[in-house]
């Protein structure tokens, strides 16, 4: 049973604007809902569960007066997450309906969400974790495909969606390099339902990001992006700039750590779709643009020469 179809009615686009350490903070998340962008943020973004608790209730004030794609805190389920449970039982007292877990298996949460009445989606990295967390019940999967920003995998998005299609018929939401609206559409193309977008949302003006951080995303391209475990201890996509002006021994692959990651909130990471970054927007003209763009590719898809 997909959930997209009662979600559906309150996007302007299929589109969630992603979770970032360090990037995504109330502003951002609640322009994006406002725009019918679902928005999402990791819950240690908020430095303890009654700061995350006061970033909840900001949101369900900022929202309430009109339609607003859903709010979708991002939980880190690793066992070394100390907070977890407060933020779960925070997350079920705002009544949120949508969840989306990382680094970890989404077992230990989804029961309780449930119970609770809310959706839970799961990122995924290899198609082993996306048959375990689909066999965990959750209700969508995130696949972190080749090229994302953050913390990522090395499938190719084009068989990664066809491969995970294939068995699961829950939501899809397709991650890495979807930049603007053609790439958006193909994903949708593709056969998922939602395509994550990173990157490109570093660069707004609701962003946390800092000035230095945006610049370097409008002087970047998908050449200046390294894929890297010093951050976390898990591959991810970082900016070549950074990496090498940062001083930092390397850690062992899998070696994930919680608050290693949390401590390394200005880490400069960009996915692939980093060469479509050229200016800082605010999250209104990101969107009409993205929307522009997606409803032209559309209309193009038509008039193909070939095909
Ligand atoms: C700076 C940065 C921080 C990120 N932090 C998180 C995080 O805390 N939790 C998470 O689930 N994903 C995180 N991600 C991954 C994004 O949610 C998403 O998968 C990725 O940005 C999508 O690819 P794109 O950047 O090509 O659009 C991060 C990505 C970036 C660029």
């Amino acid at each position: 049973m997909n959930c997209i179809d009662e979600l559906a009615p309150r996007l302007t686009l299929p589109l969630v604007a992603a979770p970032m350490t360090g990037v995504s903070g109330p502003d951002l998340v609640a322009a994006a809902c406002r725009n019918g962008v679902i928005g999402s943020f990791p819950t240690h973004n908020a430095g303890d569960v009654r700061e995350l608790d006061a970033w909840l209730t900001h949101l369900d004030t900022e929202l309430a007066d009109g339609p607003a794609a859903p709010v979708a805190p991002n939980l880190v389920v690793h066992r070394t997450n100390a907070r977890l449970q407060d933020d779960v039982a925070c997350i079920v007292d705002h009544g949120i309906e949508l969840v989306i877990t990382s680094v970890g298996s989404p077992v230990p949460v989804v029961e309780p969400l449930h119970a609770a009445g809310c959706r839970v989606f799961a990122d995924v990295a290899t198609l082993a974790q996306a048959r375990k967390s689909a066999d965990a019940g959750v209700d969508g999967l995130v696949l972190l495909a080749a090229g994302a920003g953050g913390q990522t995998g090395a499938a190719n998005p084009f068989a990664y969606v066809r491969a995970v299609r294939s068995f699961f018929d829950g939501a899809i939401v397709m991650a890495g390099g979807v930049s603007d609206g053609a790439s958006l559409l193909a994903a949708r193309v593709l056969g998922a339902d939602l395509a994550y977008m990173g990157t490109s949302f570093i660069a707004t003006e609701e962003s946390l990001a800092s000035p230095g951080y945006k610049q370097a995303l409008i002087d970047a391209t998908m050449d200046d992006v390294r894929l890297s475990d010093q951050v976390g201890g898990l591959p991810a996509s970082l900016l070549a700039q950074w990496l090498d002006e940062r001083d930092a021994g390397p850690v062992a692959s899998g070696d994930f750590q919680q608050d290693r990651l949390v401590g390394n909130q200005i880490m400069w990471s960009a996915g692939h779709g980093v060469t479509a970054v050229d200016e800082v927007l605010s999250v209104d003209e990101l969107v009409r643009r993205v929307r522009k763009q997606y409803d032209e590719a559309r209309g193009n898809l038509g008039s193909l020469a070939v095909g």
